[in-house]
């Protein structure tokens, strides 16, 4: 599939297409950070149970779903396809971050150490993890833990950026945030309120590159916190919700400065 453009306006683009293609094309060291969630291969204890559509791993109940969300591709790799599959776009996204940016990339539980191992092999950093606390109202779990967390690994190319080790936010070690599901487009969509905490890596008026924007979740978060995004997904479905959020987003955006400009 050729990536084309499909959607921007001056702080975000956003591509259709094939992520790893997409990255291919852009130039060395333009970004400041990567800031991604791609598809976690996940869900479930055994090997079948990955295989099966998203819909049935990661929407526990229909009934109880607030919304029909749109299957997604690319989510039922082996660990070994995973691990080489990531180590490709890992690889891609360390060349077009620049000396000293970073890499937040999530994950569940169960594929920390191959996409930890993929990070690696991608040239990065390893810097650990931060986990996104998802708050008491994740599932419970009848006799045994909470499923409550999903994590962000952290990387960077080489050394922490000079600017950001001496100017930059002292930020937590741990998001408590919850998966606030009124507002989610995505199947796996992640809380704005949640990634925008995370922008305050990326230096403001920066650039960032999501390879897997599903509902544009990171792309808003960039927007609104003053960076720029570039952002790709495969899936015309997902791609369709981005242009109305932004525009959601623009319009209160305005009525807040036209209540500034009103003194209200
Ligand atoms: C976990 S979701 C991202 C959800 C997003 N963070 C949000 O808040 O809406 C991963 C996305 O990657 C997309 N995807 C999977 N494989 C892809 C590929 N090879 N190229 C581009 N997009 C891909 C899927 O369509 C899916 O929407």
């Amino acid at each position: 599939m050729a990536v084309e453009m499909y959607w921007r306006d001056e702080k975000v683009e956003v591509w259709k297409g094939d992520s790893l293609e997409l990255v291919r094309g852009l130039a060395d060291r333009r970004f400041d950070a990567v800031v991604t969630d791609p598809p976690y291969s996940s869900g479930g204890m055994f090997r079948s149970d990955r295989a099966q559509k998203t819909g049935s791993k990661y929407v526990l109940s229909k009934k109880n779903s607030r919304r029909e969300y749109p299957e997604f591709e690319g989510d039922n790799r082996d660990q070994r396809g995973l691990l080489a599959w990531s180590g490709l776009w890992l690889t891609e996204c360390w060349r077009v971050t620049r000396p000293g940016g970073c890499l937040l990339c999530f994950c569940d539980w169960r594929n920390i150490p191959v996409m930890s191992d993929a990070i690696q092999c991608g040239g990065w950093v390893w810097r650990g993890v931060v986990p996104w606390d998802k708050t008491e109202g994740a599932r419970p779990q009848k006799g045994w833990f909470r499923a409550q967390a999903e994590y962000v690994l952290t990387a960077t190319r080489g050394g922490i950026g000079r600017e950001q080790s001496r100017n930059g936010p002292c930020l937590p070690g741990v998001f408590r945030e919850n998966v606030d599901s009124a507002n989610k487009l995505h199947m796996t969509g992640k809380p704005v309120r949640l990634m925008r905490s995370l922008m305050e890596v990326v230096r403001p008026g920066g650039e960032v590159l999501d390879p897997f924007a599903g509902s544009g979740t990171t792309a808003l978060a960039a927007k609104e916190t003053g960076r720029r995004c570039v952002t790709c997904d495969n899936s015309a479905e997902n791609l369709a919700l981005i242009p109305p959020r932004m525009a959601r987003a623009k319009a209160r955006e305005d009525a807040v400065q036209d209540g500034l400009a009103l003194g209200v």
